[in-house]
């Protein structure tokens, strides 16, 4: 039994809750938050609470810590639990900027910490289909991968919490929203050589970053892409999609974060599977992201994501925003 503990219990914590308990490998035995109102409004939970972590940390015996604050908080409070505890699950984006993430990786290799970073959109099945087909070669040479961000976040959402559009904590519309969908492209179709890319703040008023950015996008396979990220889609959200397009065949999953097939056609027909689209914007990831998070803790063979995806995933997201004209 790996028992947990979480750090910060915010909106994304019930996701985590409720996949801790359809695993029956994980026990959640505490939980921090420097706020006690929000553990409060969790409702009884047969847990204890902290508002240190180093309390928590010291005072229960932990396999493994989840940290679910604001992104900006994640390097310092990994610094925090490194020591004491083996398994480390954070949240994405894994860091803010690359500085903390190379240091994040550096420690946790030289510790032999197993750190994981939550990308639960890699689990979902049409994207698992996806990269089946690709693994197979089904789609001929792929050239062109496209990623479409067009959510809705106003001003109220980013007055819920003081670190939501600022870009050090929340670290604007790539790190915050789309840091799925970036991880995505190089999950998909591999790591990128070049990207130029355009930002502006257009609609949302309440933040000092970008709420729209597109980048034009070369990948060292030489096929290109692009990606599109708006937080300023109004009323309502439109879509969260990918597109890979090749010599044989087309695949796009769109719905509201890569959980419906959309178009599914190929020169030879490959059957297109039956999957029921979830419709929520986290997704059901998280449920499938314990388990080979358990797998991996038990040395199998597993796909979670780990501390060098999320570092790779900053470094990109960082570089796109570098080569903003
Ligand atoms: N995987 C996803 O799809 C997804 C979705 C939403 C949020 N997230 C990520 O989860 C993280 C949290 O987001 P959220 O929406 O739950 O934020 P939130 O503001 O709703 O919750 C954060 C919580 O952390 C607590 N906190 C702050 N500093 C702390 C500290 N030092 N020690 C303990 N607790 C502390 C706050 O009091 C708050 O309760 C962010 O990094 C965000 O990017 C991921």
């Amino acid at each position: 039994m790996i028992n947990i503990g979480i750090i910060g219990c915010g909106r994304i914590f019930n996701k985590h809750l409720s996949a801790i308990k359809k695993n029956k490998n994980f026990n959640l035995s505490a939980i921090c938050d420097v706020d006690a109102n929000a553990f409060k409004k969790l409702g009884k939970l047969d847990v204890n609470f902290y508002l240190d972590i180093t309390k928590m940390v010291n005072n229960e015996n932990l396999d493994m810590v989840t940290i679910l604050t604001p992104s900006g908080l994640h390097y310092k409070n990994f610094l925090k639990v490194n020591q004491s505890v083996k398994n480390i699950l954070i949240e994405k984006p894994l860091t803010t900027n690359s500085t903390h993430a190379k240091k994040l990786y550096e420690l946790s290799r030289r510790n032999k910490n197993n750190v994981f970073v939550v990308m639960q959109n890699r689990f979902n099945k049409p994207i698992i289909a996806l990269k089946e087909i690709l693994n197979k070669e089904k789609l001929g040479k792929v050239f062109l991968t496209s990623v479409r961000v067009r959510w809705s976040r106003d001003e109220k959402y980013y007055n819920l919490a003081k670190w939501r559009g600022t870009k050090k904590d929340d670290g604007g519309v790539l790190f915050n929203q789309a840091a799925h969908h970036v991880d995505m492209m190089t999950y998909l179709n591999g790591p990128i050589k070049k990207v130029t890319a355009f930002k502006n703040n257009f609609i949302v008023k309440n933040i000092n970053h970008e709420d729209t950015i597109v980048a034009a996008i070369k990948f060292i396979n030489g096929s290109i892409g692009s990606l599109e990220v708006t937080v300023a889609t109004r009323p309502s959200d439109l879509e969260g999609s990918i597109s890979v397009l090749g010599s044989k065949g087309s695949v796009e999953i769109s719905g509201f974060s890569m959980d419906e097939i959309k178009h599914w056609n190929f020169y030879k027909k490959y059957k297109k599977p039956h999957i029921k689209s979830h419709n929520h914007i986290y997704g059901i990831g998280h449920v499938q992201l314990y388990r080979e998070i358990f797998k991996a803790i038990s040395n199998e063979k597993n796909i979670a994501p780990t501390v060098k995806d999320g570092y790779e995933n900053v470094k990109l997201i960082e570089k796109i925003y570098k080569s903003t004209k």
